[in-house]
């Protein structure tokens, strides 16, 4: 199970101050599990995990091997909870360098932006190339992957014709928006996210599952990581984790760190730090509250942001992920003339050199006031990937009630929209 180390948070907060809010804890793990709270329409992502292989899995194994075996790029449109969960589980368990390698389909991402050069190059890397797509959009109205649609259909009827709706999958509701709709007329095996479950917290429907098998990965392996962490992470104390970090990390907004910085030292973090961005954002800013998520990849970024966490605002705290030390490990070799001056280092492990570094930037922060939760989960897998999805989603449930919001709705993200559609002269508007 993850472990949560919030041995360097006690500079600013003391052990009465945690114990102080259990019953609050307590009681917005309670609306969640029990329903009570607000937005409680949108809680199926709670049950979503199962060790049991369900029929649905099956069927998203099915599409994926038909994929693997017809397409040798796989487009993946989406935006928001659409796209961030698939896209920050296939970089992290692949890499951020997935489509290099072999022995999958390559697979990119649209729908995501307005930008016309990104469809241009997307345009460029599909030509002389058989490809499948997977529009995802749970409204089905979302303007950037309902213009990236429109324009991958026109390429797919050109190219296969009549067979290109064998190479379109769609996930959306199963009733209402525009996709369902168009599914349905033109016969599209569809995949479906469940009423109760909303954008955000859909990463483990066929929204992420579907790319993620695309991806080589075994979807029963992710749910069984989050099935066990539905199982451990039920208990009602402070033995649990997601008590640990949501009662941690409100506390500390209390205390005037309105910024949550969420960093790790795998570069192929990097999207999942985006998809937990996106999911504590959306979550949890609202009526004049929230605390700012931010994302941080190390030690790149200790050559960027370091100098703003060290002695910058005291407004931040830190969660840094860690993650089991890889099986396979690699050594610094000796060099004759050492004109680099690294022979100090020969023998040693590259993972011990991160390590000290992590241990360095740790002691380093919390000395310049930056207190720091540690979350330490297995090594990068599959599995592991289940299991953190499901931790942050319950944190994120328990925190947000903590604060007093409704972490499942997201009127602001409205706004722009309808200035846009304004603008644009979209009827209605
Ligand atoms: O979390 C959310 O609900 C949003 O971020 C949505 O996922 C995003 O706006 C995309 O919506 P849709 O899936 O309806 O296209």
């Amino acid at each position: 199970m993850i472990k949560v180390d919030i041995s360097n948070v006690w500079g600013e907060l003391s052990l009465a101050d945690m114990l102080q809010c259990e019953q609050e804890v307590f009681d917005a793990h309670m609306l969640l599990s029990e329903g009570k709270g607000p937005g409680n329409d949108f809680l199926g992502w709670l049950k979503l995990p199962t060790f049991e292989e369900t029929e649905e899995m099956r069927r998203i194994q099915r599409a994926a091997d038909k994929i693997r075996s017809d397409s040798e790029v796989f487009v993946v449109v989406g935006i928001g909870g659409s796209y961030l969960g698939p896209r920050a589980a296939i970089e992290l368990v692949n890499g951020s360098h997935h489509n290099l390698k072999k022995g999958n389909p390559q697979i990119f991402f649209a729908g995501n932006n307005l930008s016309t050069n990104a469809w241009l190059e997307l345009c460029q890397l599909l030509e002389g190339k058989d490809f499948s797509i997977n529009i995802i959009s749970k409204s089905g109205t979302t303007t950037e992957p309902a213009i990236a649609t429109r324009a991958l259909l026109l390429m797919m009827d050109r190219k296969y014709g009549a067979k290109a709706k064998e190479r379109i999958y769609v996930t959306t509701d199963s009733a209402k928006g525009a996709l369902r709709q168009m599914a349905t007329e033109e016969g599209y095996e569809t995949f479906i996210i469940p009423p109760n479950v909303g954008g955000r917290y859909s990463v483990l429907t066929a929204v992420g599952l579907l790319p993620m098998a695309v991806a080589g990965m075994k979807p029963t392996d992710v749910m069984l990581g989050a099935a066990r962490a539905r199982k451990d992470m039920d208990i009602r104390s402070f033995e649990n984790p997601v008590w640990q970090y949501a009662a941690i990390r409100n506390l500390l907004y209390r205390k005037g760190k309105k910024i949550e910085i969420l960093g790790s030292y795998e570069p192929n973090f990097r999207y999942f730090a985006g998809w937990w961005q996106q999911l504590f954002g959306e979550s949890e800013g609202k009526d004049g509250k929230g605390i700012f998520p931010a994302t941080v990849e190390f030690t790149a970024d200790l050559h960027s942001l370091g100098q703003m966490i060290q002695e910058g605002e005291r407004n931040i705290f830190e969660t840094i992920v860690r993650f089991a030390p890889p099986a396979k490990q690699v050594e610094i070799g000796l060099n004759a003339k050492n004109l680099d001056g690294l022979n100090y280092l020969k023998g040693r492990t590259l993972d011990f050199v991160e390590e000290q570094a992590f241990q360095g930037t740790l002691a380093a922060h919390v000395d310049g006031g930056v207190p720091n939760i540690v979350l330490q989960a297995d090594e990068i897998c599959a599995d592991t990937l289940g299991e953190l999805f499901y931790f942050f989603e319950l944190s994120c449930g328990v925190s947000a009630y903590m604060l007093g919001v409704n972490p499942f709705n997201q009127p602001g993200v409205e706004y722009y929209k309808r200035n846009m559609f304004k603008l644009l002269g979209k009827p209605g508007y």
